[in-house]
């Protein structure tokens, strides 16, 4: 038994945040962001949008892709770090809003910037052992809700969306492996103080905690992760670089993604770019990318994909895709 992806969905929220409505608000330039990022916009919710209502619309996208109904997902699985409550999960407010099946396991994973790919792991999992037969799986973020608007180094990278999968039982191999890793030793170089740890009084939950990160640091760790994670990818399933057909990476920055098309001899033209629109959009970022290249016909059925990410943890992992 295997998991495939039966449909794709994908939302942004309206309002556009483009580098010149940044530099009229802090120190910085189109130019500069442009070229040590490769984002030229990104989307922000209004205030009366969040996490659990831009899944919504992904997720009925992904199921309506897929040819299914609300009641027929049996496992809600849901990367996100900003969710609509501290509890119940964001999977679980999801489940009754769509009418999914009343009982169905539904959970959500913080694995920041990695949750879709840790997400999509487990759901895997879960149909390969016979537990579900259509998982949805989802990645969803409001960073502009924990980004300082202050910090000209992060308040230039992230972005708000969703995006999500519906993965379905299959006797024919979709996903072929998945890889998914943390190493904690560096979770102070980019986390969010938010939290109910040690400095928190009883009964406060102070607003104004946001992202923090050390840029250089975390982006040599990505390089390598990354590049270490791919060749993973493809060793476990005996796979040469040339077999693959497309690179869905996390758009954490322009010049990440082109270190990793290197180590894979990927031309830029076989990887699906959503930064320069869409910045990062964390745990969204690489269901976002999948989506927009199935939606345009450049991804088609029986092609080889390989999904990437990287984030706060720090996390990493890749999954290898027949799509
Ligand atoms: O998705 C989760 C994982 N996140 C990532 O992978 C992000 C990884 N990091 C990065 O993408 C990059 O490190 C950044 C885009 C955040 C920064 O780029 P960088 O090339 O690493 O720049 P830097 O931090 O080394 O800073 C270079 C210079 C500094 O000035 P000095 O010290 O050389 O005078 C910064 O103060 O650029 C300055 N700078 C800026 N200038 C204009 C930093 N941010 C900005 C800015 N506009 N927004």
């Amino acid at each position: 038994m295997y998991s495939r992806i039966a449909g794709t969905g994908g939302y942004l929220p309206q309002q556009v945040v483009s580098n010149s409505d940044l530099e009229k608000v802090m120190e910085t330039s189109d130019a500069w962001i442009r070229e040590r990022t490769g984002i030229v916009r990104r989307r922000r919710v209004g205030a009366e949008e969040s996490t659990v209502d831009m899944a919504e619309h992904a997720a009925r996208a992904a199921i309506a892709a897929a040819g299914l109904k609300p009641e027929d997902i049996d496992l809600i699985a849901f990367g996100t770090v900003t969710p609509d409550l501290i509890f119940p999960n964001s999977a679980v407010l999801l489940q009754a809003r769509l009418g999914c099946k009343r009982g169905c396991p539904a959970f959500s994973m913080e694995a920041a910037c990695s949750g879709f790919i840790y997400a999509l792991s487990v759901a895997d999992k879960f149909i390969r052992a016979g537990e579900a037969k259509h998982a949805l799986v989802v990645g969803a973020e409001t960073l502009s809700r924990i980004t300082d608007p202050a910090d000209r180094t992060t308040a230039i990278l992230f972005g708000d969306g969703a995006g999500a999968v519906v993965l379905s039982a299959s006797a024919d191999p979709g996903i072929l492996s998945t890889h998914v890793h943390a190493d904690g030793a560096h979770a102070d170089l980019l986390y969010c103080t938010g939290g109910l740890g040690r400095g928190k009084a009883p009964g406060t939950m102070p607003p104004g905690d946001f992202i923090r990160m050390a840029g250089s640091e975390v982006f040599k760790l990505a390089v390598t992760r990354l590049g270490q994670v791919v060749e993973e990818a493809l060793a476990a399933n005996g796979l040469e670089k040339n077999a693959l057909d497309w690179l869905v990476p996390h758009q954490a920055n322009m010049r990440i993604i082109q270190a990793t098309a290197r180590k894979l001899d990927l031309p830029m033209e076989r990887v699906i770019l959503t930064i320069e629109e869409h910045g990062n959009t964390s745990s969204a970022s690489v269901p976002l990318a999948l989506d927009a290249g199935v939606r345009d016909g450049r991804i088609k059925r029986g092609e080889l994909l390989l999904l990437e990410a990287f984030g706060g943890g720090i996390t990493w992992g890749a999954a290898l895709v027949r799509y």
